[in-house]
């Protein structure tokens, strides 16, 4: 695996993987891997002959109140992980490399970008969407792979894919859980051991309110105990437990057959936690 910080150098080994006419896969992550990234990178060789992986943990899609520095950084073992699933290039790019001084440009993504989390974390999106668009063009891979966990992230790449034209295709990966259920997340390492445990009343909340929605249900009343249930399990907030259109995120309140997906966040001590299901 070869390790690059340096954008030329990077260009350098992307133009030769084209050259030998190699499929390029992209995983963008900002490190702090777990199980839940390792499956996008063995997914990504599935569908590429080579993959790269990138570690940036990208300051435009931290608000004001978010801490940056407290995200964890782990490089080193991010790196041995990486080595040891057969990864081609790590791009791990320093802030002054993607963001160089005099830096001004700036993405909106509307509509996808608009509620849920992006109501709860103002400016996150536009952050999360400008950085992708620099590793598209970095990259510049054939298939990028994301997990279904940011389902709205995943809606707001695909709508910013399509209107700027980027010519790659782009793959949602299912979440990957804890045993008990508790989704994968870099976030997870802020719980203690007594949070982690009622925490685990996020999924079994989504399970329950998914049964009952398929079971034809009122989709108001179950979503109102769905929170009333998280709530009264110690989180602390709800930031939102909604039914939405797969494809557009679009509230529904009423399920009518089509793909739809619930969509909760929640925050556990400090911690917000996100979380969704297909119904
Ligand atoms: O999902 C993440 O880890 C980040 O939001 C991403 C897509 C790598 C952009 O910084």
């Amino acid at each position: 695996m070869q390790t690059i910080n340096q954008l030329d150098a990077l260009r350098h080994h992307i133009s030769a993987l084209r050259d030998a006419k190699r499929r390029v896969a992209l995983v963008p992550t900002m490190g702090a891997l777990h199980d839940g990234h390792m499956m996008l990178v063995e997914e990504a060789r599935r569908h590429a002959d080579a993959v790269v992986v990138s570690i940036f943990v990208n300051p435009t899609q931290f608000g004001p109140n978010e801490d940056l520095d407290a995200y964890p950084r782990t490089m080193e073992r991010d790196a041995e992980l990486l080595r040891a699933a057969g990864v081609d290039i790590l791009w791990a790019p320093h802030a002054t490399i993607v963001y160089p001084p005099g830096f001004a440009s700036e993405i909106h993504v509307a509509g996808a970008s608009n509620g849920y989390c992006g109501a709860a974390r103002p400016g996150h999106f536009d952050g999360v969407a400008l950085v992708v668009a620099k590793l598209f063009n970095q990259v510049q891979p054939d298939v990028a792979l994301f997990g279904e966990k940011d389902f709205q992230q995943l809606a707001v790449i695909r709508q910013m894919a399509r209107d700027l034209d980027f010519a790659l295709d782009i793959l949602g990966v299912p979440i990957v859980r804890d045993a008990d259920g508790l989704a994968l997340s870099s976030r997870n390492a802020y719980l203690t051991a007594e949070e982690r445990t009622a925490a685990l009343a996020l999924p079994a909340a989504l399970g329950q309110a998914a049964a009952q929605i398929r079971a034809g249900d009122d989709v108001g009343q179950t979503l109102a105990k769905a929170s009333a249930d998280i709530l009264a399990a110690g989180f602390a907030r709800v930031d939102y437990f909604a039914l939405a259109d797969a494809v557009t995120l679009e509230e529904l309140q009423h399920f009518d057959g089509r793909a739809a997906r619930l969509l909760a966040s929640a925050k556990m001590g400090k911690t917000r936690l996100i979380d969704n299901l297909a119904i």
